[in-house]
């Protein structure tokens, strides 16, 4: 449980937010594939990326740790038949990409998950990687699944959402395949699988919403430096732009255009936020991030290739949209649906407790601005960014919010009360 109480305080300070997820999950993967060791500086220490730590280390890869660095082992994409069920905790990208990774396997696997995950679709990889030629015991959509991998054929599949998670679960099993694997998308989702790769010596062919990868090519060890995590950074930045006289800079977080949806938002409902001392660190762009609090939003429309560049910032986004002037309306977003939980149906529920005015639709949710938010006792729902929203939203209420179950946190930003706080108390 996390209080926050009200009246309004304000954000100051410089901080660095913890290493991107997606990007995490990507470099362990990939350096437990490689031929060599892989260097990983900055992963996110927390539960999800564990989960994919665990996996792997049950395929028989070493992985330690020293400090703030991982060290892999590669198997040179051989990785051993696992003496237990594999178990991807609460992430989505480790069972995603793993059943990817699995189905280049010459050996039988079964992969579980938590009362959450168990819950969550995965036919939407099971086809692909079914017509590539690995077998499983029954094409459901949920875990846990048992799958044989084996000897695949390269296919071209056309996806029927734009999501990362399907694209690279393809991508990784197209490693084995003989020939050239080819996922189109509706729009381009996240881009990490793709540019990580071709630091591992394996350059893919990319062409709008297509990417291609040639089969059989061995990767070779890397040094991965991991930005921060701009789906961890979109709370405190929100927090900063709620809560007038903050002034905020993030440190070396991962700008990505795939990834950047946020900033766009933000900047298009009136909000002061700068990109600063922009680099990159591999193929990954990197900036600081300085955001102002205090401006008056207004409402925005956002639906379509915006979707899956700010699809994990929709609850933060809900909660600036909950204080702009106006109607925000977000569409096209029916995968929020099935995220760690419904969240479209808990940001309506949780966030109308405290006074928001959303109305929810089948693909999004119709916001309605308010003035001001009010205290009240809510709960995270088992979703991190549910709990870490309501968390923000209590820093612009009125009175005291409780948000129960926030435990949750620890999924993707461990630490998080720790550095909002840090940044509150001046
Ligand atoms: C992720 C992709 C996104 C995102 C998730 C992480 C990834 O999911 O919501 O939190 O690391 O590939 P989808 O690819 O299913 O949209």
């Amino acid at each position: 449980m996390i209080i926050i109480t009200s009246p309004q305080e304000i954000l100051t300070g410089e901080l660095s937010v913890p290493g991107d997820k997606s990007i995490t999950h990507r470099a362990i993967m990939l350096g437990a594939l490689a031929h060599g060791t892989t260097e990983i500086k900055r992963f996110l220490d927390a539960d999800d990326c564990w989960s994919t730590v665990n996996c792997l280390r049950a395929l028989g890869v070493k992985i330690s740790r020293k400090g703030n660095r991982l060290l892999i082992e590669g198997r040179n994409k051989k990785l051993l038949k696992p003496a237990a069920d594999l178990d991807a905790g609460n992430s989505g990208t480790t069972a995603r990409l793993m059943l990817g990774l699995l189905a280049g396997q010459d050996f039988q696997a079964r992969i579980t998950g938590d009362h959450s995950l168990q819950k969550r679709p995965m036919k939407r990889v099971v086809d692909p990687l079914e017509q590539m030629g690995a077998a499983f015991d029954e094409n459901t959509d949920n875990l846990p699944l048992t799958i044989r991998g084996g000897s695949l054929q390269p296919i071209v599949y056309k996806t029927p959402r734009a999501s990362a998670q399907i694209k690279s679960a393809i991508l990784l099993a197209g490693l084995y395949a003989q020939g050239q694997t080819i996922v189109k998308e509706p729009y381009q989702s996240r881009n990490h699988t793709e540019l990580m790769l071709s630091c591992f010596g394996v350059e893919p062919e990319v062409e709008g919403n297509q990417v291609g990868i040639k089969g059989g090519v061995a990767l070779k060890g890397s040094q991965v430096i991991v930005p921060g995590d701009i789906s961890a950074a979109a709370f405190l930045i929100v927090a900063a732009v709620i809560t007038p006289g903050s002034e905020l800079l993030l440190k070396e977080v991962g700008v990505n255009d795939t990834r950047k949806g946020i900033i766009e938002l933000l900047l298009k409902m009136g909000a002061h936020v700068e990109l600063q001392d922009e680099k990159l660190w591999g193929k990954e762009r990197v900036a600081d991030i300085f955001v102002q609090g205090g401006a008056r939003l207004k409402g925005v429309h956002v639906s379509g290739e915006m979707i899956p560049r700010l699809i994990d910032e929709i609850p933060a986004l809900a909660v600036a949209a909950s204080l702009a002037e106006g109607q925000t309306v977000i569409s096209d977003a029916s995968e929020l649906r099935v995220k760690e939980s419904d969240r479209i149906s808990t940001l309506a529920v949780q966030l109308k407790k405290m006074g928001a005015k959303i109305v929810e639709t089948a693909d999004g949710m119709i916001i309605e601005g308010t003035e001001k938010l009010k205290g009240a006792d809510v709960e995270a729902c088992g979703d991190h960014r549910i709990a870490m929203a309501l968390a923000i939203a209590g820093l612009a209420a009125q009175g005291e919010t409780a948000v129960s179950g926030a435990e949750v946190i620890n999924i993707s930003f461990p630490g998080f009360m720790q550095s909002l706080r840090s940044l509150l108390d001046k």
